[in-house]
């Protein structure tokens, strides 16, 4: 069963993208991962048996998680889950053209980190512009062979 969930929101596919290039290479490293849309993610994903978590999500409206993430945050923000002794790694895709550049980092360290407790275990992998240009592809297979070995 896989120790790690990737739980992502994406409008136009960007973020989307990444999570499931960000599962290939962890697999490939032996990791478990599965993937979930954040439209499919609830409570009881935070809840299971997973130790560690990697929350994708990009920025819209001024600095905010994109609106099926923030729906996502909402929904569990009434249960007040603890993410105590889970590891947590962010991934946030943006466009350092706007003022609040992956300004949902913010926001899910706020939640994730701040409130419910869990463990940042890496600095997390800002991505400016498309996720297909070579220094962004280099970025994430960098940022993925630091993490990989931090989770089990
Ligand atoms: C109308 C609009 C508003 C945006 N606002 C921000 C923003 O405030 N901060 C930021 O870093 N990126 C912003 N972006 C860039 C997106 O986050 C970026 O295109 C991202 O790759 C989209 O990923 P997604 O397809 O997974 O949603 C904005 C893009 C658009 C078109």
């Amino acid at each position: 069963m896989a120790n790690t969930l990737l739980i992502y929101g994406s409008l136009t596919g960007n973020t989307e993208g990444v999570a499931y290039n960000v599962q290939s290479m962890l697999r490939e490293k032996g990791k478990e991962i599965d993937v979930k849309n954040a439209i499919d993610a609830d409570i009881a994903d935070l809840t299971g048996s997973y130790s560690n978590y990697i929350f994708a999500c990009s920025t819209w409206d001024d600095g905010l998680p994109v609106s099926d993430f923030n729906d996502f945050l909402e929904r569990i923000s009434s249960s007040q889950p603890s993410l105590a002794g889970k590891k947590i790694a962010m991934i946030g895709l943006g466009d350092s053209n706007y003022v609040h550049f992956c300004g949902a980092i913010s926001v899910m360290e706020q939640a994730f980190i701040a409130k419910m407790g869990g463990e940042k275990i890496i600095e997390p992998l800002r991505i400016d512009g498309y996720p297909e240009m070579e220094e962004n592809k280099t970025h994430v297979q960098e940022w993925v062979e630091k993490l990989a070995p931090l989770i089990n």
